[in-house]
């Protein structure tokens, strides 16, 4: 039987790569920060301009389907998963990177019904590295299929993570405990790309074994929850139990048996969900 969502996935990588190019172009040009939640979460006019045009496109071809998108969020939208056909975005995951001209940076579009992900897209625009992924179809990094690590030794893992934009002394000390305890465990060592959806896609790809963050967003990770899980990783909450898109907590890892042996050692702090009122 032909895949229903094979128009909307083909759309969404078409509308990813031509995002992608906005996003090279400006990273050449000047790049006028504002701020958003604190002093160091950033937007730029390239967010706002790449998060319409991508919405725009979709709406023409498919005018009742439903958006969570990261700026139209931060401009009063409700972030609401419904079962509805939903496009979840962010024009560009790694802002603060794209402010600094460090380059990775991604488009990630996701699409749920249902609330599960059908597929997922993750444009690395710099690198030019298209992640795809599809329920129960794989994922794939221009077009070559994508494979977990199979290291099941912590002590041999690489594992990924980000600061965040939360400067809050107690969460800083928070992450820094989680940190000391892994680097202790040991690992061979800790790396994070300053993109969520990047760093996913490396646990995809199987140079790192696992990535974990708490303060992400649902648009964040949706697109690429679906290309780790269909690359043979798994996806978990990090106190253990499943990964909730919404709960703005995630472990993505190559194995349970990495995912669990990184969750006792790290140190949790709540976060508000995305879907609280
Ligand atoms: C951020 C990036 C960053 C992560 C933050 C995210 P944005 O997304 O993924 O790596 O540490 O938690 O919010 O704001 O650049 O789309």
């Amino acid at each position: 039987m032909a895949d229903p969502w094979q128009n909307a996935m083909d759309h969404a990588v078409a509308v990813a790569r031509k995002a992608g190019e906005v996003v090279c172009e400006a990273l050449r040009g000047d790049r006028a920060v504002m701020t958003k939640s604190s002093v160091v979460d950033l937007v730029t006019q390239t967010d706002q301009k790449v998060e319409q045009l991508i919405i725009h496109s979709v709406k023409e071809k498919f005018p009742t389907h439903r958006f969570i998108g990261e700026e139209s969020v931060a401009a009063g939208e409700p972030c609401v998963l419904s079962d509805s056909p939903t496009w979840i975005i962010d024009p560009i995951d790694g802002t603060t990177n794209f402010v600094h001209a460090f380059p990775f940076v991604a488009i990630s579009i996701g699409f749920a019904i249902n609330k599960q992900v059908e597929f997922g897209v993750v444009f690395s625009c710099v690198e030019d590295k298209m992640f795809t992924a599809r329920r129960g179809k794989g994922a794939f990094c221009n077009g070559e299929p994508l494979q977990v690590s199979r290291q099941e030794a912590v002590e041999q893992a690489m594992v990924a993570t980000e600061f965040g934009s939360n400067r809050d002394a107690d969460v800083v000390n928070k992450i820094f405990q989680s940190l000391r305890n892994i680097l202790c465990l040991p690992v061979h060592g800790v790396r994070g790309a300053g993109s969520a959806a990047i760093n996913m896609c490396l646990v995809a790809s199987g140079c790192v074994e696992a990535y974990y963050e708490i303060g992400i967003h649902v648009w964040d990770v949706a697109a690429a929850s679906l290309i780790v899980s269909e690359a043979g990783g798994v996806l978990m909450d990090v106190e253990g139990g499943d990964a909730d898109l919404m709960s703005r907590r995630i472990i993505a890892a190559n194995s349970k048996t990495i995912a669990e042996r990184l969750i006792k050692a790290i140190v949790p702090f709540s976060v508000p969900r995305d879907d609280a009122a």
